[in-house]
């Protein structure tokens, strides 16, 4: 990847000139079937631009309570996007489409009108949850009879591709809008991109730009992107068996059921173990396994691409210690 990085022509991506980056841009608009996309610094601002995309100023997002949406970009859309949010409550990737369908406002009556709907695939604080398919679609159904827009937060989308096999340019027609990250399970330093039609990503390009994200000779960031979809994609069934190694070696502690594990995330529900989730974290780091916590009572385990079976076999014994 440093090599790929070295090597990469660079233009300047603000003129739109950057070669290494209009390449990126084209092949991940081409994985998922639509006909642009737009490289960002970060994940959360390719999901700003889209919702931004999606939500005209006043206009409302469903989404869910747990979505990082709504949980991990300190109000963004209402901050920056003036976007009203409303949450049905999550429980992972068991979206009720019903549910959803019926909270969806109509304009023309004195509230406000929901524009569109965003989704996370995988969910995150669902532990890498994978929204199905037939979800997927009965959703886009009901944007189609209500005249929404449908986002994905793909983040992780790659993950949802590789453990239910289903091609990337079949979640990616679903949806208007998607964000997906290569600075995550994929591997690079940095980068995501929004994709989407021509005119939406013409548009995505101003708003980037109004946010600070224009960036110049950054060919360099989308070549170990590039890089990182070549080499580290079809790599994952690695990580998630190693993920499903964790989960099985740590379900006797009453944390994780193992079934459930299905991605790179191992959710640990700590609601009836002896130490938090900041403890936990403290007294693994101490013993070399990082984790995160993310509430007082739930810690997450990620399995990635700088991990050995060795590793993943020493994170176990730590962790599996310190909750007997
Ligand atoms: C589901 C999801 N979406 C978006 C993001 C935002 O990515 P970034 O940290 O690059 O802003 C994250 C980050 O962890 C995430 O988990």
């Amino acid at each position: 990847m440093r090599e790929a990085m070295v090597t990469a022509p660079v233009g300047d991506d603000v003129f739109g000139d950057d070669p290494t980056v209009i390449s990126l841009e084209r092949h991940v608009a081409g994985l998922f079937g639509h006909e642009a996309a737009l490289f960002t610094p970060s994940g959360t601002m390719a999901n700003q631009i889209a919702l931004q995309l999606v939500v005209p100023r006043g206009g409302e997002l469903l989404a869910g309570g747990d979505a990082h949406v709504v949980t991990y970009e300190l109000g963004a859309a209402a901050a920056l996007g003036g976007i009203s949010t409303r949450t049905w409550p999550d429980v992972g990737a068991a979206l009720d489409v019903e549910r959803i369908a019926a909270m969806i406002r109509p304009a023309g009556y004195p509230s406000v009108p929901t524009r569109a709907i965003a989704v996370e695939q995988t969910h995150n604080l669902g532990g890498g949850a994978v929204i199905s398919l037939e979800t997927l679609r009965g959703l886009r159904t009901v944007a189609d009879e209500a005249g929404v827009a449908l986002h994905c937060d793909g983040a992780r989308i790659w993950h949802a591709h590789i453990a239910d096999g289903v091609p990337l340019d079949v979640y990616g027609r679903i949806f208007d809008t998607l964000s997906v990250c290569l600075s995550k399970g994929l591997g690079a330093p940095v980068g995501s991109l929004v994709v989407g039609s021509a005119e939406k990503i013409a548009e995505a390009r101003l708003i980037r730009k109004r946010l600070g994200g224009g960036m110049r000779q950054v060919g360099i960031l989308a070549a170990a992107g590039r890089h990182a979809l070549d080499h580290h994609l079809a790599r994952l069934t690695v990580d998630h068996a190693r993920a499903g190694r964790l989960a099985e070696a740590l379900e006797p502690f009453g944390v994780v059921e193992a079934a459930q594990v299905r991605t790179n995330l191992v959710p640990l529900d700590l609601s009836e173990a002896k130490l938090d989730a900041p403890t936990l974290a403290a007294a693994a780091a101490e013993r070399g396994v990082l984790i995160a916590a993310m509430l007082p009572r739930t810690a997450r385990l990620v399995t990635h691409l700088d991990l050995s079976d060795e590793d993943v076999e020493q994170a176990a014994s730590v962790l599996g210690e310190l909750l007997s």
